[in-house]
């Protein structure tokens, strides 16, 4: 294994060969002042304290972990824990970053937050911190992400934001990614481009991974507690890869601690529909990072799959790709119904109903947990709670109960009662 380098600041935002601040010319200005804003915070322990105690009384932190102790005696291995971070506000770890970046955004000066999202759960957490600090908010969205996350839609335009549809492209994630950075360049002075995942021109991929290390860190903690030891192994699924790398970055150096990132295999990699990008995937320089793209031969993304809408998209983190090359993390990937049957099991075992993307790190789980000894430790990120895909699941599992009642809401509605 190489040696894995830390300091992505000393770097210019390279991790290896991977990263850095690919940005228009008319970019770099706002992502210097926003590094150099970065810095001075994270210095700053006032900002820092400010940060935890929101973490603390708004999102309900420390999120628990838990045993999954029928889980793991019906796969017969190791014993798995499931780090809870659906019972944070708004349902998912997006909040912790979000929360992050409203603060430093304060700090900036600014007045609007702008954000792309794909399931809605990133778009749903800017626009409660939007409310909670009065902030103007934005957030970008491609028509099928809308169409198919509605419920998140709802509730941000409740919150007080703009939903705005990208209706060019596939319409999901990427085109959103697009989107939201035309609008910041002709809103530099009093918008944040609030990023939601570890991705993107420097220093995000880094801003977003430190706040989201509280996952890591309370991991670690709550592991020794209960335990007095470390995991074996820790599991998180890969969209762009902010829940996975702030459970894994505070444990980078604990080489006996085995990590696995779980990508989206949608319909299967051979059909081509999927968001495997360490599956295919291809060096490329694409909104505003160089990393690996599921792309064609010109350099254009593809068109991706999965059923999980927060997974939907042709690239990944460029950090996650260094740790990919390094060895230091394994990647995998979980087909849709792997992901269906995985989180079928987990509700009947355990009475937890994972959000589809965690789905995907209950599927590996479901896969390597029967070969591994029952003193060994496996942790399992559920980056978030489920309440959002009741209508892809509800179709997947073709359940007939659910479709009459959407019948009789629309044909309620469409009688004006
Ligand atoms: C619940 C949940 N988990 C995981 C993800 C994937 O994002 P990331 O890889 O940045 O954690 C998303 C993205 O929307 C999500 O909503």
């Amino acid at each position: 294994m190489k040696k894995y380098t830390l300091d992505s600041f000393s770097t210019g935002g390279h991790f290896g060969p991977y990263g850095g601040m690919y940005a228009p010319e008319m970019l770099v200005p706002a992502l210097q002042e926003l590094e150099a804003a970065y810095l001075e915070a994270r210095a700053d322990k006032g900002f820092q304290q400010e940060f935890e105690d929101l973490l603390r009384t708004y999102s309900g932190r420390p999120t628990p972990l838990y045993l999954g102790e029928n889980f793991s005696r019906r796969l017969g291995g190791a014993r798995v824990y499931f780090k809870q971070e659906g019972l944070g506000q708004t349902g998912s770890h997006k909040i912790n970053n979000v929360l992050g970046q409203a603060l430093l955004a304060r700090r900036m000066g600014k007045k609007r937050l702008i954000a792309e999202t794909g399931a809605g759960q990133h778009g749903l957490a800017t626009a409660t911190a939007a409310a909670r600090f009065g902030f103007e908010c934005e957030i970008f969205m491609g028509e099928v992400d809308m169409m198919r996350q509605r419920p998140n839609v709802f509730w941000m335009e409740q919150l007080g934001a703009t939903v705005t549809p990208v209706p060019y492209g596939t319409r999901t994630l990427k085109d959103a990614v697009n989107e939201s950075f035309k609008n910041w360049i002709e809103n530099l002075e009093d918008t944040h481009l609030l990023v939601g995942s570890a991705l993107s021109a420097h220093p995000y991929p880094t801003i977003v991974r430190d706040f989201q290390c509280v996952i890591g860190h309370e991991v670690r903690s709550q592991m020794m507690q209960a335990e007095g030891r470390l995991p074996d192994v820790l599991v998180a699924c890969v969209g762009g890869g902010s829940n996975s790398l702030g459970m894994f970055y505070p444990f980078l150096g604990d080489e006996q601690v085995e990590m696995i990132g779980v990508e989206a295999a949608g319909l299967g990699i051979g059909t081509g529909r999927h968001s495997a990008r360490f599956q295919g995937g291809r060096l490329g320089v694409i909104e505003g990072y160089k990393s690996y793209f599921l792309q064609d031969e010109d350099g254009q993304t593809l068109g991706t799959h999965s059923v999980a809408a927060g997974l939907d998209y042709p690239g990944i983190g460029p950090e996650h790709a260094w740790l990919h090359d390094l060895g230091r993390v394994k990647y995998t990937g979980a087909t849709d119904s792997e992901t269906l049957e995985a989180m079928k099991l987990l509700m009947r075992t355990e009475g937890l109903i994972p959000a589809l993307e965690s789905a995907h790190a209950v599927a590996e789980a479901v896969r390597r947990a029967p070969a591994m000894r029952p003193d060994q430790l496996m942790v399992v990120n559920l980056s978030g709670r489920g309440d959002k895909d009741i209508f892809i699941v509800a179709e997947a599992l073709g359940d007939r109960a659910w479709m009459e009642f959407l019948r009789s809401k629309v044909e309620a509605a469409d009688h004006g009662e």
